[in-house]
């Protein structure tokens, strides 16, 4: 059964920051939906039919819903914890709580909450580090399919410096992978990504076994952090003295390629660009966990000049808001602390399209080509008193994606359709 999604539409084509044509607007659009997906787009006169239902956003917009490449499940409840920098912050707050996701009844109750966060907050695909249990991953994997909802993600894999309730060993860990990639990697919309968590919490033995699994699986994303914090990359680095630099013990285990996500890429060296760039290598931004955490300032304009993709994510709970909204306002001051600009329209670009492209799964989200899934955000630009009293003085499109930017959260967020259904009652 067909039906009609009418609004204010937008979506992108290309990225605003390399190309003029770069997206289409419909003042009255509509976007008609089948089985979870978009068969057409288009003006609202053209696409109408009598005998099609017809749910009616306007005067909101409606987007690709937002995709957010780089959050941990299990910090549901680490969020705003005070005081701490990376180090002291994984040791005094987040392994203590990864450690409760041992447990398959809290394990399951998180996944709940957590997707809930995610679509009302207008993200309706994540890619997500669970805890070092099997069970943290069968559970989001579990509500994320449920749900129809397209979830890439992964238990971390860890074996030292971290307390024994978070480890796993080399082989349990790449034993556990593998019976997670055979029994949700491409079950439905759920997609596997290997998960070591960061050089400091993996043996060199397991980031062997990591390399194997990445060689095994070659369409499974990898996931882990790299160069977030001066101390983390000091004690990274005497954990793995051989190692040119941070880049290098990921490269030496035979993980860099195109489905290689890196957390942070913040302290980097040109050596390190450079290899990113040759391999296809993704930078995920994250700007709310980088000021929370005091970590530093991701060079945005740096590395698309030396030819590396980025993603733009939030990090919770290093990240301190579900939004990508309030994760875009964070992401422009960090760039405007660069001297670089991050326009609304780049912006909107670089959280739906350009996280999708960075993912390489840009031929079924992100975008609103026929074909792609019905996942759609509806944004209200005067959703607040605040934000209301700013519209007045909107002229243009661009004017009210950036008050979107700076001033949305969540009560911005209208709707979010999942695989074509509504999430928010
Ligand atoms: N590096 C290793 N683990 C983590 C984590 O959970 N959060 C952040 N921000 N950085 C990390
Ligand atoms: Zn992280």
């Amino acid at each position: 059964m067909q039906h009609l999604i009418r609004g204010r539409v937008l979506d992108f084509h290309a990225d605003p920051a390399e190309t003029q044509d770069n997206h289409r607007y419909w003042a009255d659009g509509a976007i008609i939906v089948e089985g979870g997906k978009i068969v057409a787009v288009g003006d609202h006169a053209d696409l109408a039919r009598p005998d099609l239902p017809e749910m009616d956003h306007r005067p909101h917009l409606i987007l690709p819903g937002f995709i957010d490449p780089h959050i941990h499940f299990p910090q549901l409840q680490v969020i705003a914890s005070w005081g701490a920098q990376l180090l002291d912050w994984l040791n005094t707050y987040t392994f203590p709580e990864e450690a409760r996701f041992a447990d398959a009844g809290h394990a399951t109750r998180m996944a709940g909450l957590f997707l809930d966060q995610l679509t009302a907050h207008g993200t309706t695909t994540a890619v997500a580090f669970c805890s070092s249990h099997k069970t943290s991953a069968e559970a989001l994997f579990s509500a994320a399919h449920d749900r129809d909802m397209a979830m890439v993600a992964g238990k971390v894999m860890m074996d030292r410096n971290a307390p024994d309730a978070v480890l796993d060993t080399a082989q349990q860990g790449y034993d556990d992978t593998k019976a997670l990639i055979r029994d949700w990697h491409g079950k439905g919309r759920q997609r596997y990504a290997i998960t070591p968590r960061f050089a400091i919490t993996s043996t060199p033995e397991q980031l062997a076994m990591t390399g194997q699994l990445a060689a095994e699986h070659p369409d499974c994303h990898v996931q882990t952090h790299l160069s977030e914090n001066r101390d983390e990359i000091d004690f990274t680095l005497s954990l793995y003295p051989q190692a040119r630099d941070y880049l290098d013990i990921y490269e030496q285990h035979g993980l860099l390629s195109d489905k290689l996500l890196l957390g942070h890429s913040i302290h980097l060296h040109p050596r390190e660009i450079a290899r990113m760039a040759e391999t296809g290598s993704r930078a995920i931004f994250c700007p709310t966990s980088n000021l929370f955490l005091g970590s530093g300032l991701f060079d945005e304009a740096g590395l698309r000049g030396a030819g590396v993709v980025s993603g733009i994510a939030t990090d919770v709970g290093g990240g301190t808001s579900y939004s990508m909204l309030q994760t875009l306002n964070e992401g422009y001051k960090i760039l405007q602390m660069r001297g670089q600009k991050l326009h609304p329209l780049s912006a909107f670009h670089w959280a739906t399209r350009g996280n999708a492209m960075a993912l390489g799964m840009d031929d079924s989200i992100g975008t609103l080509r026929p074909g792609s899934a019905a996942d759609l955000v509806v944004l209200d630009a005067r959703a607040t008193p605040a934000m209301d009293l700013r519209m007045e003085r909107a002229q243009t499109l661009a004017e009210e994606l950036f008050i979107l930017q700076i001033m949305g959260d969540d009560r911005a967020v209208a709707q979010t359709y999942v695989a074509g259904r509504p999430c928010k009652t």
